[in-house]
């Protein structure tokens, strides 16, 4: 038996110096794929565009994260050309730059809807929401009826936008201090239409890349 064989022995019969080991191989690996990212513009940076969601939209978001609807949907389309053809462009992180938390992810019960935003029009969101099942029989997605009845509270959402502000979110004063009186009178489910409607629209144009 040759030395270097021997020495591997001792690491595969030693659990303890084998672990510490594999987690030193592991890291190396971890840093070689992650440090370049922190680095490159076209992850860390927003598309052209790109902005902070305005008040209705962002309501909508934090309606659609407390509801629970990432259990089900995506907001992100793969780098595949099944996915690109289904949806459009692939998904590009610097469209969800402004997204806290963000939306990607892989678990699909319903479609990915990084893409929705003009597919339908508002009032079939309206229905589909209300109940799934009056506009798509074979659904089983969940029916969230109170939404329709429950108003955005526009001092909670000018109060979210100064916190992100503060974490960096390019709002301007003008545009926390208008929210209240633009969010007068909406609903909970005005905003996730809102937000629905919005989705894709900075994603990059052609669908096969
Ligand atoms: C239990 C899983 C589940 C949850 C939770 C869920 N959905 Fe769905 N969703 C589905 C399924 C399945 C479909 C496909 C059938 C249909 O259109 O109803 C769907 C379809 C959709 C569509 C149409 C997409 C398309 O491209 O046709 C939209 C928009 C949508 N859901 C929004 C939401 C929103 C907003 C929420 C949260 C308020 C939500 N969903 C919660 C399962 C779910």
């Amino acid at each position: 038996m040759s030395e270097n064989h021997n020495a591997h022995e001792k690491v595969e019969k030693n659990v303890g110096l084998m672990a510490v080991l594999i987690a030193v191989a592991v890291s190396f690996g971890g840093l070689a794929e992650i440090v370049p990212l922190m680095f490159q513009a076209e992850a860390i940076e927003p598309l052209e565009g790109v902005e902070p969601y305005p008040a209705l939209e962002l309501a909508g978001r934090d309606v659609y994260v407390r509801e629970g609807c990432y259990n089900c949907h995506s907001q992100m389309v793969r780098t595949l050309r099944f996915e690109s053809e289904r949806y459009g462009h692939y998904s590009l992180a610097g469209e969800s730059v402004y997204d806290r938390p963000f939306q990607w992810g892989s678990k699909r019960t319903g479609p990915d809807l990084a893409r929705v935003g003009g597919r339908y029009s508002d009032d079939w969101h309206r229905v589909h929401l209300n109940n799934p099942r009056d506009v798509v029989p074979e659904s089983n997605m969940p029916a969230f009826p109170w939404l329709a009845k429950a108003k955005v509270d526009g001092e909670v959402v000018a109060k979210r936008m100064r916190a992100l502000q503060a974490l960096g979110d390019p709002y301007t004063d003008e545009q926390i201090e208008q929210a209240p009186a633009e969010l007068e009178g909406k609903t909970e489910l005005d905003a996730v239409v809102a937000y629905l409607q919005g989705l894709g629209r900075h994603a990059p144009k052609g669908g096969q890349q």
